[in-house]
This record gives C-alpha cells, sequence and structure tokens, in this order.
C-alpha cells in the first residue's frame, strides 16, 4: 500500500505538465512560435484526438456533446454525486500564442494525473472540459458552446453560425467527427474551476503568481455595417461620395475614444471587411466589429449609446446607411465566493504570492458560472501579452497555477 499523502503536501508535476503544452503546441504551431488552432478546422481535430488519446490512456471515461463539448471523466467514490469539474478551450485566435486555454486544459489532465500518481481516490467524480470555440474568431457566438451547456444559446443557434465563408458551425463540427450525442447541459455540476494565464499584466507588475480571479468584465459586441455607394475613384468628386470605409473610420476613432472614458472600459474594432475592395473604387460597403468591454453593464450602455450617436450624426454627414447589430452581450460575472475562497485558501497554503483579480477577457467560466458554483485561477504571462504568437508563460508559474487548481479541486470534491 502507499502512503497516504496530505493534501496540503501533495504537488503536480511540472515536467509533465510543461510537456503536454508543448506537446498540444505543435498543432497548429506557427513560425513565430504561436499557434493558429481556428476552432473546428483539421487542425483543431488533431488537438482533440491528441488530448481524447491521453484522457482514455489516464483511463478517463469520455463523452461528447451535441455542440463538440468534451468531457473526460475520473469515477469518484460517490458516482451519484455531481462531478467537480475543471477545463478550459483548445481552439486559438488566428495569431493565437500557446497557452492561451490550453492551459487551463492541461492543467486539468496534469490534475488527474497528479491524483492517480498518488492513488488517491475523490467523493465526487472529477471531469476535465474541453470547451468549443471559446475564442469566437471563426464562428460566432465566442464562448458559444460553454454558453450552450449553460442554455445560454440554443444547439440550433450554435450550429446555424456561419463564418467568412459561410460554413457552418454545424457542417464543420460533423466534418471534424465531433458532433457527439450526450445531451448538451442540463446536468448538475458540483463547481467548476478554470485555470488561464492572466492575458495582462497586473500579477507580473506586482510581483504576484497566482491570481483569485473574482470576476469578468461585461461584454457588449455589434457588427456594424455602413453602406454608401460604389463610385469611380477618379471622375467622383470628394463632395459627390458616400464612402463607406471613410465613415467606418470615424466609428473606429469613436469606439476608440469611448474605450478610454473611464479606467475600467474597453473598445476595440478587431475586424473589418470593406468591398470592394479594389484600389480605385470609392468603398460602397464596410463592416466592422465592436467590442466593448466594462465593469458595469452602465458603462456598456454609455458606450452603446456613444456609438449610436456618433453613427447618426456621421450617416448625416455622408449620405451613409450605419446599422449596428448586437452579436454578443453578457453582463460583468461575479464568480462564487465559495469557489473563489478556495482558490485564495490554496494559494494562501501553498505559500504562492497572490491578488485579487477581475478578468478583462472573457471565458468559458462566465457562463458556467451560470449553472454552477465557479472561479479562476490566473498566472502570470511575459509582459501581459496574450492574443498573441510571442504569448509566453514560464513552467514554474504554469506549475503554481496547477498546484492551486489540484488543492482547490480536492477541497470541493473530497
Ligand atoms: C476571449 O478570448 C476574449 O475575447 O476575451
Ligand atoms: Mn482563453
Ligand atoms: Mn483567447
Amino acid at each position: 500500500m502507499r502512503a497516504p499523502v496530505e493534501a496540503g503536501a501533495l504537488r503536480i508535476n511540472s515536467e509533465r505538465l510543461w510537456g503536454s503544452l508543448m506537446e498540444m503546441a505543435k498543432i497548429g504551431a506557427t513560425p513565430k512560435g504561436g499557434v493558429k488552432r481556428l476552432t473546428l478546422t483539421d487542425l483543431d481535430r488533431q488537438s482533440r484526438d491528441l488530448f481524447v488519446s491521453w484522457c482514455k490512456a489516464a483511463g478517463l471515461s469520455v463523452t461528447v456533446d451535441g455542440v463538440g463539448n468534451i468531457f473526460a471523466r475520473r469515477r469518484g467514490r460517490n458516482e451519484a454525486a455531481p462531478p467537480v469539474v475543471s477545463g478550459s478551450h483548445l481552439d486559438t485566435q488566428p495569431s493565437g500564442g500557446r497557452f492561451d486555454g490550453c492551459y487551463g486544459v492541461m492543467a486539468a489532465l496534469e490534475v488527474v494525473r497528479t491524483l492517480d500518481d498518488h492513488g488517491i481516490e475523490t467523493d465526487a467524480p472529477f471531469e476535465i472540459a474541453m470547451w468549443t470555440n471559446e475564442e469566437g474568431s471563426r464562428f460566432l457566438p465566442v464562448m458559444g458552446a460553454s454558453g450552450a451547456f449553460a442554455g445560454v444559446h440554443s444547439v440550433d443557434e450554435i450550429r446555424e453560425a456561419r463564418d467568412v465563408d459561410g460554413v457552418s458551425f454545424g457542417d464543420a463540427l460533423d466534418a471534424i467527427g465531433y458532433a457527439g450525442a450526450a445531451p448538451v447541459g442540463g446536468r448538475p455540476l458540483a463547481a467548476y474551476f478554470e485555470a488561464h494565464i492572466e492575458q495582462g499584466p497586473l500579477l507580473e507588475n506586482t510581483g504576484n503568481t497566482v491570481g483569485v480571479v473574482t470576476g469578468a468584465l461585461g461584454q457588449r459586441w455589434f457588427e456594424v455595417t455602413v453602406t454608401g455607394m460604389d463610385a469611380h475613384a477618379g471622375p467622383t468628386p470628394m463632395h459627390l461620395r458616400r464612402d463607406a470605409l471613410l465613415g467606418a473610420s470615424f466609428l473606429i476613432q469613436e469606439v476608440n475614444r469611448l474605450g478610454k472614458l473611464t479606467e475600467h472600459s474597453r473598445g476595440t474594432v478587431g475586424m473589418i471587411a470593406s468591398r470592394p475592395n479594389s484600389r480605385n473604387v470609392v468603398p460602397g460597403e464596410t463592416v466592422f466589429s465592436v467590442d466593448f468591454r466594462d465593469t458595469d453593464v452602465s458603462g456598456l450602455d454609455r458606450m452603446e449609446q456613444g456609438l449610436r450617436a456618433a453613427a447618426g450624426n456621421i450617416a448625416a454627414e455622408h449620405g451613409l446607411g450605419i446599422d449596428m447589430r448586437q452579436t454578443v452581450f453578457f453582463p460583468p460575472c461575479e464568480f462564487d465566493r465559495t469557489c473563489v475562497a478556495a482558490v485564495r485558501a490554496g494559494a494562501e497554503r501553498l505559500g504562492y504570492p497572490h491578488m485579487d483579480i477581475v478578468s478583462g477577457a472573457g471565458h468559458d467560466a462566465v457562463y458556467i458560472a451560470r449553472v454552477a458554483p465557479a472561479a479562476m485561477i490566473f498566472v502570470p504571462c511575459e509582459g501581459g501579452i496574450s492574443h498573441n504568437e510571442i504569448e509566453n508563460a514560464t513552467p514554474e508559474d504554469l506549475a503554481a497555477g496547477c498546484n492551486v487548481l489540484l488543492q482547490a479541486v480536492l477541497a470541493r470534491a473530497g
């Protein structure tokens, strides 16, 4: 018989965690050291296959739901009890890094492997969750499949979303063979923990190793369509033009201005398409995204009102049509106090310098928090840089976050 290990003395295997991350980062690796693994592409399938093979090797039972979320379950002493769940996502941005999302999934797997190393049984079952399309860069809405699990979106709504080439989420999911039979959501979870890199500079700047995440900013996204008229770039006098791209440029300035109104507000235009996109044609139509974030819904409302007012003025002045369609909205989220306390207690127990932090990024945990007690654990990333191929984190910090995750999971799973 193995000697029992006291929970506070348990540590994950840092080299193994780093090894899993680096192995996964080979799938979709980019020349600049990042990862491009857009959701529901063949590269996504490859990362899922590898993850599932590791889960099966660890003796976990794997199920896939109707929007492609994967759950890998480690049995508990009490199989009737709701599971404690931990995970994140394996999809990336087009110019993504090695850790955004992947870290949370690999950290949960490392928790399983560590429990196995020590022959530790938990009362409640433990499940690793891999959520589909967290990034929202190929299909809207962002965090769509965890949103479906939480009942925020219907399965049909998710399956019908289309990418810029007109391919539907449903067809792409079927094509990679990950449309599973399990129902989407509708089952109780005892708790949900998600480990993630911070994606901002606070931990690094303050010398903290662990971010105890108390909540996340609210978000409201729009797709804005500016309609003018195609015209010849030479014979058409300046005062007769209805230039959609010019109108969009004024609105983009406005998004930036609104995003700077308070310390906690953010305004970003990250995606733009102009038609016909020809050098000597005055553009007749421009479509772009707007991403507003704030700690308060009133802040989101203020930015929306500001943008609508500017759109009205710009439309009138330049003879344009401007349509703003909301594509994403969720209010600021506050994580469950007891789960947050379990994360903080884990960091304290292990002696890691830590601070409370509010996430500027959206995460699957934001939606899962609607149906289960949830919290997150952040670790520093170099220069606070993320959604960038140069995204980086140290093996030590990643291990620290994973050790805190292990403590939090044990505290909840018994
Ligand atoms: C998710 O990556 C987000 O946009 O916050
Ligand atoms: Mn992420
Ligand atoms: Mn991301």
